[in-house]
């Protein structure tokens, strides 16, 4: 019988008790709190739903998360290991600009899903970068909301392949930690339709994701998990969601408004909200025909899951292939910002390597809270450059690991959740820096940034690098430039750091972000010139933490009467309300429009080799329903790379101030060999064209003249051209909702 009539047969039958329990989750294990009810089919994963056993509904898994698979690595009397792969950071799979390269990360991370016995992963993570400091940046994709759909669109896909589901997170305009539960976003109505929801929005047009996890944060008055003009009007009538949306957990203060508002099932489960919904039943608050809807819906996820098919894991995924696709695509996304003369690769393996900074021997491979991945090993940049043929000053790498060894120990205890603290860098003085100078050929020094899920970063000592870290950086480029020697700094972060005040001080600067459980051997492969380096910025590096945007108003303001919750005591104060008072200008849009010199600008990232742009056409100088434009990018160096060209719109601003350019498409060229070219497509709609008007809750493409810029970075454009649309476009109206309340 097909999943339609079995759905339907179920809800003639449930019992309104039955029916309370499916849109409630069996509840989490967790220290001290445990609201389990009944075992966890596979241990470690997050949460699971209800079962019935009296009508063969069985209970489905849901687990962790945007890097990979996160479950316990071991279980009670079992001496079997459960370790999943690491793979790569979404900010980093971003800098691949690479979606096919993320599908095939997707899809091996949905197999180790379903050969875990799992049926959901809650993955991707797709919020905006939209502060530097958000402490769960790593785990988002960019500053860019078209960046952000394209990268989700593609892990959902791969996912999926394997006939689990996944879950887009966190719906929406949650762009920060401190006090995340309860926090109010407050946002205009263009900035929320252009920016925050438009990757969403993109991801749902591209991918079909079994559900959506609403966010903890209010907007603009409402909690997200219990507004019905986003749950409901935005992302079902006007979307075509026909998934179903679960909550972040523990998330928003009333469990009969959630159902209500279309949120279906509420996660990890409360003996509370069970209570209350059987109430609201009884009492009529609770709609009748919105249960059935988010039962219909639940049932639709379980029928079509793994665990319904019964289907036979085997505990035993393939991890080795895993890992290879891991390292793979870990050194795809990674960013060569700086390389002096040419410095990089180094195609000698005889030289004698000084290796500063805790970090090149302890390395991340990734965030920490609910993104963290419980791997069986991390590849350090020592190791993986070791594996490489690379020999390393035995005494200075001594000298670091007893130093690590020691420091560690003295760590104070934190919960799993917020990760380790960092340890300071190794005072130098007993580092006879002057020798180590002499008797090596090279120096590289390894930066280091964790943060995750639960609390922001902040400027000091975070944002900004420490003093040990700069006297390090003092130190060994003195002392290595006195000997006409090189200095290569590496940067194993998850999300921007300060580099402006420090960048002229070494030769070469290469973005690793946290690669994984492969990332030394994936950095190894770019050291050596075995990968190319194509990565590019999804997100800029501004000059200082202040050019920031939204630097006066993140994380927000205290109103009288504040509060904060339970995992308050980690967060850093209790802001009340965040105003997004940059709107639109967000990231680049805010850099490019305003003149604000960066750093390192979006969309750059640097080769071994060099690229031509030439021959742009348009199929038309006047807009017809559809533009394309088309340019051939050619290979003018003597080794093999690949390419992002980036197609950026700028876009006639008569009714309303506009970014001065837009992303609006970007292609990675297949390896072009040295002198190969290749010819590149894009196509704009009118919806490519438009701005969202407020004043109409309509998407217009203005009447006037666009010009298209074709860049290898948001910066460099290699060449432009203009064609002008005749008359105004109304793309779209949409419904008049979610509105910022004064
Ligand atoms: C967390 C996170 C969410 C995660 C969920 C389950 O608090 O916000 O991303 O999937 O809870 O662990």
């Amino acid at each position: 019988m097909e999943k339609e009539k079995q759905v339907a047969n179920l809800l003639q039958v449930l019992t309104p008790e039955e029916k309370i329990n499916l849109v409630v989750g069996m509840g989490m294990e967790l220290p001290g709190i445990s609201t389990l009810k009944g075992k966890n089919k596979v241990p470690g994963a997050a949460g699971s739903t209800f079962t019935v056993e009296r009508l063969g509904i069985p209970s489905i898994v849901l687990a962790d998360g945007p890097a990979g698979l996160r479950i316990s690595p071991t279980r009670e009397g079992s001496d079997q290991t459960y370790y999943c792969t690491a793979f790569p950071i979404a900010t980093l799979l971003a800098s691949s600009w690479d979606t096919e390269l993320v599908e095939q990360v997707g899809k091996a991370m949905g197999a180790e899903v379903k050969e875990y016995g799992a049926d959901i992963l809650l993955a991707p993570g797709m919020n905006i970068h939209r502060d530097p400091l958000g402490g769960r940046n790593f785990e988002y994709y960019s500053e860019d909301p078209l960046v952000t759909g394209k990268m989700a669109a593609a892990m959902v896909n791969g996912i999926e392949s394997n006939g689990v589901g996944t879950s887009i997170k966190h719906f929406a305009v949650n762009n920060q930690e401190t006090n995340r539960m309860l926090v109010n976003a407050k946002v205009d109505e263009r900035t929320l339709r252009e920016i925050y929801l438009r990757g969403f929005e993109i991801a749902l047009k591209e991918s079909k994701p079994w559900t959506v996890m609403s966010s903890y944060n209010k907007l603009n008055g409402t909690y997200t998990s219990q507004s019905r003009e986003l749950l409901t009007t935005v992302l079902r009538e006007e979307w075509g969601f026909k998934g179903l949306v679960m909550t972040d957990w523990f998330a928003g203060d009333d469990a009969v408004a959630q159902i209500n508002a279309g949120n279906d099932l509420l996660m990890p489960g409360t003996d509370e909200q069970r209570t209350a919904l059987l109430e609201a039943y009884q009492s009529g608050r609770l709609d009748k025909e919105a249960l059935d809807i988010s039962v219909r819906r639940i049932l639709e996820a379980v029928l079509h899951s793994p665990t319904y098919s019964q289907y036979k894991y085997s505990d035993k995924p393939d991890l080795k292939k895993h890992a290879a696709i891991a390292r793979q695509a870990a050194a795809e996304g990674i960013v060569l910002l700086k390389n002096e003369n040419g410095l990089l690769p180094l195609q000698n393996n005889k030289m004698k390597v000084a290796a500063f900074g805790t970090g090149s021997y302890d390395f991340i491979s990734g965030g920490t809270g609910s993104g963290n991945v419980n791997e069986a090993y991390v590849v350090s940049f020592v190791e993986g450059f070791t594996n490489a043929g690379y020999h390393f000053d035995e005494n200075l790498k001594n000298n670091y690991e007893a130093y690590i060894k020691t420091a560690k120990e003295k760590l104070p205890e934190t919960p799993w959740f917020l990760g380790p603290p960092p340890i300071a860098e190794m005072p130098l003085e007993a580092v006879k820096i002057e020798n180590m100078a002499g008797q090596s050929d090279i120096a590289f020094i390894t930066i280091g940034r964790n943060s995750g899920e639960f609390k922001d970063r902040v400027p000091t000592d975070d944002y900004y690098l420490t003093d040990g870290e700069m006297d390090m950086i003092e130190k060994v480029s003195g002392a290595f430039h006195a000997k006409g020697k090189k200095v290569v700094l590496l940067l194993n972060i998850g999300n921007v750091i300060e580099t402006a005040s420090w960048r002229d001080k070494v030769d070469a600067i290469v973005l690793a972000w946290q690669g994984g459980q492969e990332a030394g051997n994936a950095l190894a492969d770019v050291l050596t010139g075995k990968v190319n380096p194509s990565g590019k910025l999804a997100t800029t590096f501004t000059v200082k933490y202040e050019d920031t945007p939204s630097a006066n108003n993140f994380p927000g303001t205290e109103l009288p009467g504040a509060k904060e919750v339970m995992l308050g005591f980690i967060s850093k104060g209790k802001p009340s309300e965040v105003m997004y008072e940059e709107g639109v200008f967000v990231g680049y849009r805010h850099y490019l429009t305003n003149h604000v010199e960066v750093a390192y600008p979006f969309g750059f990232g640097k080769s071994y080799t060099d690229f031509s742009y030439s021959g742009l056409t348009l199929n038309s100088d006047k807009f017809n329903n559809e533009m394309t434009a088309s340019i051939t990018v050619k290979n003018m160096g003597k080794v093999a790379g690949k390419e992002v060209a980036q197609l950026y719109l700028s876009a006639p601003g008569k009714s309303m101030e506009k970014p001065v350019s837009e992303l609006k498409g970007f292609t990675k060229t297949k390896l072009l060999a040295p002198g190969e070219s290749q010819t590149l497509t894009f196509k704009l709609n009118a919806r490519d064209l438009a701005s969202f008007d407020a004043n109409r809750s309509a998407w217009v493409a203005e009447s006037g003249n666009y010009t298209v810029k074709i860049g290898s970075s948001s910066v460099d454009i290699k060449a432009e051209k203009t064609f002008s649309n005749t008359q105004e476009i109304v793309v779209e109206k949409v419904h008049p909702v979610l509105m910022s309340k004064p």
